[in-house]
């Protein structure tokens, strides 16, 4: 079921929480930057596009909408695309050229909609500039998160994601110590090459994060953060190449749900 909360100023979250058998809760975010021009960041999964679109009714009216930042092109963020184009001619699209290429491939873009942003380069939009910022972890490599100049928030896309036992609380700051271990198994999901990577080189790209010093921290799979998160958060996130690859279900794990599902539901 689909929510909505207020983030950081001008900027409300659009979210739900997807159960994943055995691992837990996982949050997926939408969000919307108010202003002179609005700026939606992402959308939703295809399969929950209905639910999406009437809980973003409740924060704007997507015909005043003018620009989508798409981070990347993964099936749990495009899937409200299409629809929010056709019914808005003055939206366009924030992406990149692989972006418009991979999208191509299911539901083509408008190329006279679309705006490409690279990491470092930027987009003046209102009186707010967006920068391109590559986040240090991703799965998808056209993924291009950004800083806002105006709330002074970075959005990351994928990166800082995490798994909750339950469902998970509206802002990262309020949950327990226990969000780091579902951080780091978020990461070896997401972004298993981070077993690969060289520690000293990541520790140098975890910098350049932290240099950003953002007053909010807007991932796409995390309840929005503080900055005062962000070093717990690189932390957290530094642990993920030196943790245990995720053991992925084999087909006796298969069975065991399968058979867990055809349990009868006690009266
Ligand atoms: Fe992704
Ligand atoms: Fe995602």
């Amino acid at each position: 079921m689909y929510s909505t909360y207020r983030a950081a100023p001008e900027i409300d979250a659009v979210t739900t929480a997807i159960a994943i058998p055995g691992l837990g809760h996982l949050p997926v975010n939408s969000y919307v930057l108010h202003g002179a021009e609005p700026i939606l960041v992402d959308t939703c999964p295809i399969v929950l596009r209905d639910e999406y679109l009437d809980a973003l009714g409740t924060v704007i009216d997507p015909g005043d909408l003018r620009w989508l930042w798409l981070t990347h092109t993964d099936p749990d963020h495009i899937g409200a695309v299409a629809a929010l184009l056709d019914a808005n001619p003055q939206l366009r699209v924030i992406t990149t050229f692989f972006g418009v290429g991979i999208m191509g491939l299911q539901s083509p873009l408008p190329m006279d909609r679309v705006n490409f942003v690279n990491p470092g380069e930027t987009i003046t939009i209102g009186a707010r500039t967006l920068t391109g910022v590559k986040p240090p972890a991703f799965d998808n490599p056209i993924t291009v998160g950004f800083h806002d100049s105006a709330t002074n928030a970075l959005f990351t896309s994928d990166c800082f994601g995490a798994l909750f036992a339950d469902e998970p609380p509206q802002r990262a700051d309020d949950a327990g110590s226990d969000m780091q271990g579902g951080q780091v198994l978020w990461g070896t999901i997401d972004s298993s090459w981070l077993h690969k990577v060289d520690s000293d080189m990541f520790a140098f790209d975890l910098e350049r994060i932290r240099r950003i010093e953002p007053d909010h921290v807007l991932s796409g799979h995390l309840p929005a953060a503080s900055g005062a998160m962000l070093p717990t958060l690189l932390d957290t996130l530094a642990r993920v190449p030196a943790a245990d690859p995720f053991p992925a279900p084999d087909q006796a794990a298969l069975d065991a749900m399968l058979a867990q599902m055809a349990q009868p539901v006690p009266a």
